[in-house]
């Protein structure tokens, strides 16, 4: 495997892992609509990669388009052709993420995320591209409160935006089953992406209030926001407010390219797999660990629980660990730290 197209690979995960891919010496092609990212994104990726590898070349392409549009995702892999490039594997991270969006405009949601994704398979059939990636989210599972989720818990996603998540997902079920054990394709299940690359140069850049709990805890670090508000401490967890299975960012690129490559060397196949560390931090913990090892102060204030909120979600990562042999190796320190070094470096964003 040498080119591998990243869809949304400007946005938060995808930037990252387009770094990953470029040190691990791949050719790098990226789609992106930039509706929910910056261009300043591509910049800052050359610039880590080239400062490390004293270098000024970068293989690394980008195409500023839509997934909507089947004509521009042809285009780009006929323009790839023309070079005499072949895409060996997608990552595919574009899709809006906004679970309070989804529900307020559904459709935005089914015609981003699963036409998309229809255009992007359909393109990549005809190029006889058959190893994909894609992104999909633990907000497929039904929570269950308590216990480990494994990759047969219940599915029972409960938004707009897990549905279409599911939905691709058995999209994908059914093209493996209907192809002569032509594709190679895995749904990797994230739990909660937070921290950023180690430089402070890329980090996750949300468009409007975040809705996420770190970039709350940066924002009020910072004195964007004056308060943090912990929703629910009665919870029936240690502390009472909720738990979440964290995972560095760096982790995650990591994993995207050590599961296209095993992949890639195995048969046909199409794999669901949990992305987390398996350890589960609540709220209160996360903020007193980001207070510590950035010597900062984050001061909250606890609010009655949220309507559809749900104490306990955590990956079990066995499949992970023990079938695909890849483990995370940042732990909640290495993720409060970068990303406030992300935060403070850029206080407004790119
Ligand atoms: N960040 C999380 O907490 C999380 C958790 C679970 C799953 N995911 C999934 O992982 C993927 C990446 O997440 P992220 O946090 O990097 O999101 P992001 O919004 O930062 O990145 C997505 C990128 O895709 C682009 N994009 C969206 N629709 C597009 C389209 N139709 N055509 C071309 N480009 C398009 C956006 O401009 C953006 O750059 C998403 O599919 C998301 O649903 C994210």
């Amino acid at each position: 495997m040498k080119n591998i197209l990243v869809t949304g690979g400007t946005g938060f995960i995808g930037s990252h892992t387009c770094l990953a891919l470029l040190e691990k010496g791949y050719c790098v092609y990226i789609i992106d609509s930039f509706e929910n990212s910056s261009n300043k994104v591509v910049e800052r990726i050359i610039q880590i990669y080239t400062s490390k590898k004293n270098s000024v070349n970068t293989n690394l392409q980008v195409f500023k388009g839509n997934l909507r549009d089947k004509d521009f995702i042809r285009d780009v892999f006929l323009k790839i052709k023309k070079n005499n490039q072949k895409i060996d594997g997608v990552i595919h991270f574009a899709g809006f993420k906004s679970v309070s969006e989804s529900i307020i405009n559904p459709l935005l949601y089914w015609r981003n995320n699963l036409i998309g994704t229809i255009n992007l398979l359909e393109v990549m059939a005809e190029f006889n591209c058959n190893n994909l990636v894609f992104s999909s989210s633990a907000s497929v599972y039904v929570p269950n409160e308590k216990y480990l989720l494994n990759e047969s818990s219940k599915i029972g996603p409960t938004n707009p935006y897990g549905n279409t998540k599911h939905t691709i997902e058995i999209i994908l079920k059914d093209l493996f089953k209907s192809s002569a054990k032509r594709w190679k394709l895995a749904s990797l299940r994230y739990f909660n992406p937070i921290g950023a690359h180690s430089s402070g140069l890329l980090g996750e850049d949300p468009k409007d209030i975040p809705n996420n709990i770190f970039p709350l805890i940066t924002n009020t670090a910072l004195g964007i926001q004056k308060i943090l508000k912990i929703y629910g401490n009665d919870w029936p967890t240690a502390d009472g407010t909720t738990i979440r299975d964290y995972i560095h960012v760096m982790d995650l690129a990591e994993i995207h390219i050590k599961v296209l490559e095993l992949l890639s060397k195995g048969n046909s196949q199409y794999l669901k797999l949990n992305i987390g560390t398996g350890l589960g931090t609540s709220v209160l913990e996360l903020v007193k660990v980001f207070e510590r090892v950035n010597n900062v102060k984050v001061p909250f204030v606890f609010e009655k629980r949220r309507i559809g909120d749900t104490p306990y979600v955590v990956a079990d990562n066995s499949l992970l660990i023990s079938k695909m042999n890849i483990n995370t190796v940042r732990n909640i320190e290495d993720m409060c730290r970068d990303g406030w070094k992300w935060k403070k470096l850029n206080p407004d964003g790119y």
